[in-house]
């Protein structure tokens, strides 16, 4: 809802208010963003007395007034103010701008050409403002959607000067917040690494956290919140892939200035006489806590960002042959694992990389979507024919945007892959990238994909990414930007044609998940890290801001090829539920045991999806605390908490659970996973309860294990909603090296569990 009141206007959702309102020099200022508002809010507004001291008044008429005094909306310099300005424009140098406001209108939502636009926008706040002295016109954009918490910012500017005129920067959001202490949580990483929480104070340095690989990338996210002393935390994300910045710094006067949007430091973008450019939608979330604002994020990106033809389609559990056999494969190979795979209850098969050309490697043939017959005599067809057969889904791997320069497509193409006339390109995963924004280009990828997704029985793909933008020549100060409209525009069009297609978003793992992409794909490869404690950080990063539904997660083998750690298969799958289950091994070398292992797991998620996929999460604990990890994800009638821990502990003493959000009402019966325990890691003390002597690594204990486990402890009961959320229930006595008993937890080095809590239906019926 949006209401204008004189010269102030209030945008409300049911938890958050975003007032806004236009100063006596003509400046638009936000008193507040933060919970709701309603009544009179004129005693609100922003309204400075005495400018102190030195400081440069903005102008005569009004000596009270001075730029950083203000809680800017939009900022600029040259007038005052020292902050970093939210819009440059360059015409024979830069532009002294000051834009002031010219009028306003509330309107039924517009969509931004060429972007991807989040459904069910409600109302839209349009403030008009102009730069006489330039030319220039810079509209200020403010959405709210229907039943969602989060509110929509971006800018448009049109230029009517003559001669060139570069814009250098255009924030998508430019807000100043009062508030004190504010801390910067921000996600930054690296490939196998992505989503790293980094949490650091906002002072009056300038904090800069900015992509300018070509795309929204693993260095840093462009998802971050600021959490102030009282626990409110402001989220901040984009609707766009590309390069981007946030800027983050504190005036003198109090005010945290935040500004988001394309990245500036390579940015040119030449202005069209009289042409509208627009800047990437900004997302602005509020909780009163980081779960409130969690769930402001989730439950928008779930209803208006992921694609409307499987809004709420629980997502299928994967099994994906990377990790299995690379690039090694045939097509006997492919059946025993469609077979194995059918059999465990996996919903969805992916072929990956590997199925064309003569990509037995990674160094050649990318663009070439001739399917090698040598692998797959029976083509693309015949496998999607015999997975189907096998009652599952079929899937396959490309990567569109990417050339090899050994392929057939460069040697008959070389003006088709990104690089500057007469140097030699640098190349990344030995490949180049393919120049989008080349009508022929964009165009041979359609028909490559949509000739294959059209005869070929392929139910979802699986779109990669692999390398980072270079030979950019620095004067193409719009191409970075182009591309992904290109590519925006490229996705929108196959999306038309194959609604029903089931598509993941890839870039070597988490390097391009982001809500431009997640406008168009169903779920994103969190990360091509599958070791589970690694995943464990990596995700409870992500998911602060994107839901678990779109977190593809897989189990892979027990010896991680990323970190070589050793981890069990329930442990993995303890860390891969929350979020959309999937495996990735070769599931032909699993033994008897293991494999009973992983059936009992895809059960068991079956059961739980609907909560593990749309459930409300909360982070309960983190390893900061005491090296562990709890966190919670409530569905209808049941809660599923998990726990994760960096290093067992000699003789750790107990514990309990952190207080869980349960129905204080209610009555909850309990129960952990069962779990199998490998002998192996008991070493010699097998010996204690075996008949015969064993050896530690010996060949009967390796016969032995592939059969039968130690079953994990015996741990479930009831337990009031109260008790829960009080935080009263004892955690299950661990393993203290004395000895064994059936209720001792034995959970080891980077081990975990998950317990499901269920609401008791019945109790609560007698009661009422
Ligand atoms: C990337 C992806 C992997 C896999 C390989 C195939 O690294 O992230 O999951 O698909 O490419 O080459």
């Amino acid at each position: 809802m949006i209401e204008k009141k004189e010269n102030a206007y209030h945008l409300r959702t049911a938890r958050c208010s975003y007032f806004v309102s236009i100063s006596p020099i003509g400046k638009p200022i936000c008193s507040h963003f933060g919970g709701p508002l309603s009544g009179d809010l004129s005693s609100l507004v922003f309204s400075p007395r005495l400018v102190p001291g030195r400081t440069v008044v903005y102008d005569q008429e009004h000596p009270e007034i001075a730029l950083p005094c203000l809680p800017l909306e939009v900022s600029t310099r040259g007038k005052g103010d020292f902050s970093t300005p939210s819009v440059i424009l360059e015409g024979e140098g830069l532009l002294p701008l000051d834009f002031v406001f010219k009028d306003s209108r509330i309107q039924t939502p517009e969509a931004i050409p060429g972007y991807p636009n989040p459904r069910n926008a409600e109302q839209e706040l349009v403030l008009f403002l102009e730069d006489n002295a330039n030319h220039l016109e810079l509209e200020l954009h403010y959405l709210t959607y229907r039943n969602e918490n989060v509110i929509g910012r971006y800018s448009r500017i049109i230029s009517h000067r003559a001669g060139k005129t570069y814009l250098r920067r255009l924030s998508s959001c430019c807000l100043s917040l009062l508030k004190q202490n504010l801390a910067l949580h921000a996600y930054r990483g690296g490939w196998i690494d992505e989503f790293h929480e980094e949490i650091c104070p906002v002072t009056s340095s300038t904090l800069l956290s900015s992509s300018a690989t070509g795309s929204s990338g693993d260095l840093r996210n462009p998802f971050f919140y600021l959490s102030s002393s009282s626990g409110e935390c402001f989220g901040f994300n984009l609707v766009y892939s590309g390069n981007h910045e946030e800027i983050l710094e504190k005036n003198p006067m109090g005010f945290t200035r935040i500004l988001n949007g394309i990245d500036s430091s390579s940015f040119a973008y030449p202005l069209t006489k009289d042409q509208p450019f627009d800047s990437p939608l900004a997302v602005l979330g509020y909780g009163k806590d980081e779960t409130e604002m969690t769930a402001s994020f989730h439950s928008f990106v779930r209803r208006c960002v992921l694609p409307a033809s499987h809004e709420n389609a629980e997502r299928p559990i994967v099994f994906n042959n990377w990790e299995g056999t690379y690039f090694d494969f045939n097509e006997a190979k492919l059946h025993a694992l469609v077979k194995k795979a059918a059999k465990l209850g996996i919903e969805l098969f992916v072929l990956d990389d590997g199925w064309f050309g003569k990509r037995d490697n990674d160094h050649c043939s990318l663009g070439d979507y001739e399917i090698c017959k040598k692998k797959l005599p029976h083509l693309i067809k015949g496998l999607s024919d015999y997975v189907h057969r096998h009652g599952m889904k079929f899937g396959l791997w490309f990567e569109p945007e990417a050339i090899s320069p050994d392929s057939d497509l460069y040697r008959a193409h070389p003006d088709w892959a990104i690089q500057i006339d007469g140097l030699k390109p640098s190349l990344g995963r030995n490949q180049l990238i393919l120049d989008l924004t080349k009508p022929e280009v964009s165009d041979y990828v359609y028909r490559s994909l949509s000739s294959i997704l059209s005869k070929d029985g392929v139910d979802f793909i699986k779109w990669d990414y692999n390398r980072n933008f270079s030979d950019v020549l620095p004067s193409e100060g719009r191409f970075a930007h182009d591309y992904i409209l290109s590519l925006y525009a490229l996705l929108k069009k196959l999306r038309e044609q194959f609604p029903d297609l089931w598509m993941e978003n890839c870039a070597s793992g988490g390097s391009r998940n982001d809500l431009g992409m997640f406008s168009f794909f169903d779920t994103g490869w969190v990360s091509d890290n599958t070791d589970s404690l690694s995943r464990a950080f990596i995700q409870k990063g992500m998911i602060k801001g994107y839901p678990p539904c779109l977190m593809s997660n897989h189990v892979s083998a027990k010896t991680s090829h990323q970190t070589l750690r050793k981890t069990s298969f329930g442990t993995k799958f303890d860390v891969a539920c929350f979020g959309v289950l999937g495996y990735e091994m070769d599931l032909n070398a699993l033994s008897p045991l293991e494999e009973k292992e992983i059936a009992g797991e895809i059960a068991y998620y079956k059961k739980g999806r609907k909560t593990f996929q749309f459930g409300t999460y909360r982070l309960l604990e983190d390893f900061s605390c005491d090296g562990v990890l709890f966190q919670e994800m409530e569905g209808k009638d049941e809660i599923y908490v998990s726990f994760v821990r960096l290093l067992q502990q000699p003789n750790a003493g107990y514990r309990k659970f952190p207080a869980v959000h349960a129905d204080e009402n209610a009555e909850y019966a309990f129960s952990v996973r069962p779990e199998t325990i490998d002998f192996h890691r008991f070493g010699g003390l097998v010996n204690q309860v075996s008949p015969i002597h064993l050896k530690e690594e010996g060949a009967l204990v390796n016969l032995l294990s592939q059969y039968k486990g130690l079953d994990s402890e015996k741990f479930s009961g009831t337990v009031s909603g109260l008790a829960l959320s009080s935080g009263a229930l004892p955690f299950p006595q661990e393993w203290n090296g004395t000895g064994l008993h059936e209720a001792l937890a034995v959970i080891l080095d980077f081990g975990g569990r998950v317990y499901r809590f269920q609401k008791n239906v019945d109790t609560e019926e007698k009661k009422a």
